[in-house]
């Protein structure tokens, strides 16, 4: 665990825990606030995302990026990252393995973060924060306390361009995020 972002950062440069390593263009190290009272979980970087470097930047990102805006939620005021910081072939889910070994750097995120809220876009998100009992259709838009975060599970954005419904009810999540981070004062 390191105690300095520049120490994490560092340590990460030649990642070479996985094999995704070997298919990378950029590491999606994540991005934001880094005193950000709510953080923002994905599965891990696309196409898009492997070229610029940066989380959610491609299709799934602009549909999330606009719920943002228009609930007026900041994105500037969250952090963004994901289980995987390598892009998995063909936009495959990660493996286990790679899940394990990458979730050492979002874990040490989360303790330089401290986040008091954190959104888990997804059933890999779910799974590998909370554990793999959990299900995103019966978890989804409830509150779960664990180790003083409070944790929420959504629809991952990419699961909205296949099925219209999940728009309405990611929109409806993402109100209760902000209503409850309004309810305790935290910046969002
Ligand atoms: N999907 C994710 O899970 N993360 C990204 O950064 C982009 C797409």
């Amino acid at each position: 665990m390191f105690e300095t972002w520049e120490e994490l950062e560092k340590s990460i440069i030649d990642c070479k825990k996985c094999k995704l390593c070997a298919g990378r263009t950029n590491i999606v190290f994540g991005t934001g606030n880094k005193n950000a009272d709510v953080m923002f979980i994905g599965e891990g970087p696309g196409a898009d995302e492997d070229k610029q470097g940066e989380p959610f930047v491609g299709k799934a990102g602009i549909l999330m990026n606009n719920a943002l805006a228009g609930l007026e939620i900041k994105r500037e005021n969250l952090y963004i990252a994901n289980i995987v910081k390598c892009r998995p072939p063909q936009n495959r889910v990660p493996e286990k393995e790679e899940a394990t070994v990458c979730l050492d750097y979002l874990r040490n995120q989360v303790v330089l973060i401290k986040p008091k809220m954190i959104v888990l876009l997804g059933s890999t998100a779910l799974k590998n924060i909370l554990g793999d009992e959990y299900k995103i259709t019966a978890s989804r838009g409830k509150w779960i306390e664990n180790k003083e975060i409070l944790y929420f599970p959504t629809w991952h954005p990419a699961a909205l361009l296949r099925d219209e419904n999940k728009k309405i009810e990611f929109w409806k999540d993402l109100k209760e995020v902000k209503n409850k981070a309004k309810e305790m004062e935290l910046s969002i």
